[in-house]
């Protein structure tokens, strides 16, 4: 059976949305680098182990993400999942554990890496929006795209509607490429996303069916 941890620092939804996915693995720890995250204790109401490596009780960003390597290793991970993880892990991390590790981002990346995509997307005027899972490298948002799905951008909206459009397709979009690479039919090979069939390609595009 694969294992796979998920990673978070607030409310957890997206966890919630790959814990309800029946995905092929067992889910052997949501970790959080926030004590009062609240999706630690959704995952502890459904009897699933959680842990907190609270990033201010260390001196030095390494230091921290050597103790979350540290904790991440004791569950013997496959992949390890960021879902609304809010650190930025450094160099050693990233590459301790290259090609396990999958992040979900709310917005059709390169565009708008970082935080605050709704309000820069609104902004920038786009009438696509959307999110992306991609392999996590020592680019920020940078790394291998696996897949997105688009959202459109509708006269008025704010920042609230529009997050929530796009946190629907977050919904969908990251326990279907989870359970791809959970099911061996998703890796990352010399920098690019592979997924082992043309099927998984099309399923890898979401895009909104509009007039
Ligand atoms: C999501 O929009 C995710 O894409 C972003 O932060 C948000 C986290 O929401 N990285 P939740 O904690 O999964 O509800």
């Amino acid at each position: 059976m694969q294992r796979y941890v998920i990673l978070i620092s607030g409310r957890g939804s997206n966890m919630e949305s790959l814990l309800d996915g029946g995905l092929p693995g067992v889910c052997a720890a949501v970790i959080s680098n926030r004590p009062d995250a609240a999706g630690l204790a959704l995952a502890a109401a459904r009897g699933i182990a959680t842990v907190t490596v609270d990033h201010r009780g260390f001196a030095s960003r390494e230091d921290f993400d050597a103790a979350l390597a540290a904790e991440i290793d004791r569950h013997s991970p496959d992949l390890i999942l960021l879902a609304g993880f809010m650190r930025i892990l450094g160099e050693a991390f990233v590459r301790r554990f290259e090609g396990r590790l999958l992040n979900i981002h709310p917005s059709l990346l390169p565009a708008f890496p970082g935080i605050g995509t709704h309000v820069r997307a609104l902004a920038a005027g786009v009438r696509l929006h959307g999110c992306s899972v991609h392999f996590v490298t020592t680019a920020l948002d940078g790394g291998p795209i696996v897949a997105q799905a688009a959202v459109p951008v509708q006269t008025g909206d704010d920042e609230a509607c529009l997050a929530a459009r796009v946190l629907a397709e977050e919904h969908t979009l990251y326990p279907r490429a989870a359970r791809w690479f959970l099911e061996g039919r998703l890796q990352l090979l010399d920098g690019r996303a592979r997924l082992a069939d043309e099927a998984l390609v099309s399923g890898s595009l979401h895009v909104p069916q509009t007039a």
